[in-house]
């Protein structure tokens, strides 16, 4: 039978130009084996060899694409990615049930090993906010509910867990269920800037409301000492669990 692989507490964000970038920023601060998300900036400018390269050096890796498209499209790209052997991607929960089926049907086309990757849906960026939903998109309901209502069909369609925002982890939980995974970006330290983030909360928080995983990007990349500033944000987020 077809397992499926888990999911890491912190994933650092290699958002970076390129792999050179990527692997010297791993590299140069020692930060071997440790679970990355690579995204649209990585791979689209390296392709498929960035995750070949990291797979090498041993880390796990959240392949965070974040497909949309039609149902059968989306089907075989996620057969491809699957045979990349990566362990977490992810869809726009707005593309729809029948999409996020298909998704899921791709995945466990293309899982040549006993394992297939997570699969998790995007439910709102956490960029996003209420007035960019309203007035932008013309969503007249309140961001949690379409956060929780998006989490739930995500659910009914195969999605293991979703992508959402620290303030929506507790009413998905409830809505969903504790095994349904949460994975949540949009962290910062409280001492630092949002940046273009709007929807933001400490790594305590986010353990505390009960997360399954936190991706943290430029606190960690752009610190000055990213080792204890990944070591500090994994105790934090360890702190809040407890
Ligand atoms: O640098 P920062 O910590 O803000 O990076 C967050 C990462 O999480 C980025 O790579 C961004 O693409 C990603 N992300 C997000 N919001 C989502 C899904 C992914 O910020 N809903």
């Amino acid at each position: 039978m077809l397992t499926i692989k888990s999911v890491d507490s912190l994933y650092v964000a290699l958002d970076f130009e390129n792999k050179r970038q990527a692997l010297d920023f791993l590299e140069s601060n020692g930060l071997y084996g440790i679970p990355v998300k690579v995204g649209m900036e990585l791979f689209y400018k390296e392709g498929p060899s960035v995750v070949h390269e990291l797979k090498k050096r041993g880390h796990s890796i959240f392949l965070d694409l974040k497909l949309h498209d039609i149902p059968q499209t989306v089907r075989k790209a996620m057969k491809n990615l699957a045979s990349l052997d990566v362990d977490v991607v992810n869809v726009h929960a707005s593309g729809g049930g029948e999409m996020i089926a298909a998704a899921r049907e791709g995945l466990e086309e293309g899982s040549e090993t006993s394992s297939r990757p997570v699969l998790l849906a995007v439910t709102q960026l956490t960029s996003t906010n209420q007035a960019m939903l309203t007035e932008e998109l013309l969503i007249s309901h309140k961001l949690e509910d379409c956060v929780s209502h998006l989490a739930q069909l995500s659910q009914e369609n195969g999605a293991d867990g979703v992508v959402c925002s620290v303030k929506e982890i507790k009413q998905i939980k409830r809505r969903c269920g504790e095994r349904f995974i949460t994975v949540t970006p949009g962290i910062r330290r409280i001492e630092e800037s949002h940046q273009d983030q709007k929807r933001v909360a400490s790594p305590f928080e986010a353990g505390k409301d009960g997360t399954d995983a936190i991706v943290v990007g430029r606190s960690i990349t752009q610190s000055k000492d990213p080792v204890s500033t990944y070591q500090q944000i994994k105790e934090e987020f360890k702190h809040g669990k407890h």
